[in-house]
């Protein structure tokens, strides 16, 4: 069964998003596979944003993700990885949709509240990262 991975971002956590977050995922029919709060750290954060390195946001998006607690989460079910996004919605907020979790609590694409993988293989990889050992 495929599986993905979901993080609650540190302006969400602060927000207090986390069971809201958490809910939609239940109530859409995913299975939790693991969770926990982890204090993202400087090697961490460019490990996992290494796509990004060459943007000139990159400074900032390694300072926005290693400023407070995330809630990292792996979640299963059928077309894990597609069906996620669907729920979490557009990168930027102002281009997501209303009922999409980044519609109903975001509003600025650098505090967006959540990551969701984008591919299978980005999935296997941040899973790894965050999980490693522990599935
Ligand atoms: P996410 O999809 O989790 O991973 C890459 C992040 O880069 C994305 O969320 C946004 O939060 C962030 N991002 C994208 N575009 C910008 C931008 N122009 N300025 C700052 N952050 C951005």
């Amino acid at each position: 069964m495929e599986r993905t991975f979901v993080m609650v971002k540190p302006d969400g956590v602060k927000r207090g998003l986390i069971g809201s977050i958490v809910a939609r995922f239940e109530h859409k029919g995913f299975k939790l596979i693991q969770a926990r709060l982890i204090e993202i750290d400087t090697p961490l954060a460019e490990r996992h944003y290494s796509e990004h390195a060459e943007k000139p946001f990159f400074g900032e998006l390694v300072e926005f993700i290693t400023s407070g607690p995330s809630f990292a989460m792996v979640w299963e079910g059928p077309g894990a990885v597609k069906n996620a996004r669907a729920l979490i919605g557009r990168t930027n907020p102002s281009d997501a949709d209303a009922g999409t979790i980044r519609g109903d609590f975001a509003l600025s694409v650098e505090s967006n509240i959540v990551h969701g993988s984008d591919s299978v293989e980005s999935a296997e990889r941040e899973i790894q990262m965050f999980f490693g050992g522990q599935l």
